[in-house]
């Protein structure tokens, strides 16, 4: 498995993990959007496969922020959401960010159980944050 940077080809396989990954995936042209306009953009690639991504970007001058990390269905439980996100831990260590931090469904249980064996931790929750209500939890992992 390696980590590399996404590429614009990789969008149809993006956009698949996506579609299997989320009740409301983003479209393809945001997610270029939020490419273009210089988004961290990694993906994991397995046996020629894109087998997940991982969006993120600074959000304060002290806070990362992930915005999306999604594997496909069936290369869940390999730990390649743990090495994306490692990878993005240590890109905001680089650029000496404080803190990390996320919102994450309320019912996704098994992200919230994931972040956490990420030592992250749940802040706070948003009510209704998203379009169809549901709260959102923040998660927060402090890097110093
Ligand atoms: C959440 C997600 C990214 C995890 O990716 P993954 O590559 O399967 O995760 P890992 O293999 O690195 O898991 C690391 C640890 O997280 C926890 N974990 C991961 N998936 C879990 C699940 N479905 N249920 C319970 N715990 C889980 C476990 O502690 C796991 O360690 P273990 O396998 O040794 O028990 C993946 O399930 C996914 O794409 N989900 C749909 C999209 C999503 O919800 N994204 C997050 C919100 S932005």
């Amino acid at each position: 498995m390696i980590i590399r940077e996404f590429r614009r080809l990789d969008i149809k396989r993006v956009l698949e993990i996506e579609e299997m990954s989320f009740k409301d995936p983003y479209p393809a042209s945001i997610l270029m959007d939020v490419y273009n306009m210089g988004a961290g953009f990694l993906v994991a690639q397995k046996d020629n496969l894109v087998v997940g991504y991982i969006i993120f970007w600074i959000k304060f001058e002290d806070e990362g922020h992930i915005i999306s990390v999604a594997i496909d269905k069936k290369y869940r439980r390999e730990e390649i959401g743990t090495s994306l996100v490692d990878t993005v831990i240590q890109i905001f260590r680089k650029y000496e960010m404080k803190k990390i931090k996320l919102e994450v469904r309320a019912e996704n249980n098994e992200a919230r159980k994931f972040y956490r064996s990420l030592g992250f931790e749940e802040e706070k929750i948003l009510p209704n944050y998203y379009e169809d209500n549901e709260d959102a939890v923040v998660m927060e992992k402090m890097l110093k």
